[in-house]
């Protein structure tokens, strides 16, 4: 488990928080364990009807952590078990999930919203995806999800070209539901929330796998995005970029 990952409930809600915010929340192995863990006990729990994935204030998530996708080159072993677990759970999850999100949504703290139900986010969110900047490819099964979301053209402005979206940009393709001051967006989304949990629950479950089709489709692109991203870590771009990070003016 990890101290960078809190999980709580309240009442019907699982609320899983990611609390690393030196380090502006990007994600360690430990944090990908913890929170794969959340997802997939939620399913098994009869009394959660509803997950809300949070962050800290100025900081849903920077992405993975940086170092640990050097030390992942370096090795030749691609993407760690434990992300992989986290992106499988998010692909098979079988409880709505919520995110709120305030300031910055990097790399997965993005894709990972392309999974989510309901998004949330604060007039001050900005969504960015670098991975062709970090000679990488999109990951999270965005390279199917966000064309599908929001079209090729704009899925590839913001997986390939790497342009940001802010939060009114994400509205309009769809990325996000609700936008409000930063301050307000975890009481939004938990309102999201209590209202998905009063439903009738295997309604929810029920509509949310007709529309959702079955996870093996996702999954699938998961791991032909794995494959390919191992090879990209190996790649000298992605060594320039790491370095270009780690080695930058300040
Ligand atoms: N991995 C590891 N460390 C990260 C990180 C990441 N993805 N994102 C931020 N950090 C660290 C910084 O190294 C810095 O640590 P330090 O204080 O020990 O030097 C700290 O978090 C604060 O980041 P900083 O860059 O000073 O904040 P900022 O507000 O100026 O910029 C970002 C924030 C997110 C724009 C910038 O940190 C960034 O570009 N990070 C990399 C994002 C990324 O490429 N993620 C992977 C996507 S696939």
């Amino acid at each position: 488990m990890s101290e960078h990952i809190a999980v709580e409930e309240n009442g019907p809600i699982r609320v899983v928080r990611m609390n690393r915010p030196d380090k502006k929340n990007a994600l360690t192995s430990a944090m990908y364990a913890a929170m794969a863990a959340a997802l997939v006990s939620a399913g098994g729990r009869g009394d959660i009807r509803c997950v809300v994935i949070a962050g800290v204030p100025g900081a849903f998530s920077a992405g993975n952590d940086l170092a640990e996708f050097a030390e992942m080159a370096k090795s030749g072993e691609g993407l760690a078990l434990p992300v992989i677990d986290f992106l499988h759970a998010l692909a098979r999850c079988e409880r709505p999930l919520v995110a709120a999100v305030q300031g910055l949504a990097v790399g997965v703290g993005t894709t990972m919203l392309m999974h989510c139900d309901h998004v949330v986010a604060g007039t001050d969110a900005r969504f960015s995806t670098p991975f062709v900047n970090l000679g990488l490819v999109p990951e999270a099964a965005s390279s199917l999800l966000a064309p599908r979301l929001m079209g090729q053209r704009r899925a590839f402005e913001l997986l390939v070209m790497g342009r940001p979206l802010d939060a009114a940009a994400a509205q309009a393709c769809g990325l996000v539901n609700t936008v409000v001051a930063p301050d307000d967006v975890e009481a939004e989304a938990m309102k999201a929330a209590q209202q998905i949990a009063a439903l009738p629950a295997e309604a929810v479950a029920a509509s949310r796998r007709l529309m959702r089709g079955p996870p093996e489709e996702t999954v699938a692109r998961i791991d032909e995005e794995v494959r390919v991203f191992k090879e990209r870590l190996r790649s000298a771009e992605a060594r320039t970029a790491f370095d270009a990070f780690f080695n930058r003016k300040r």
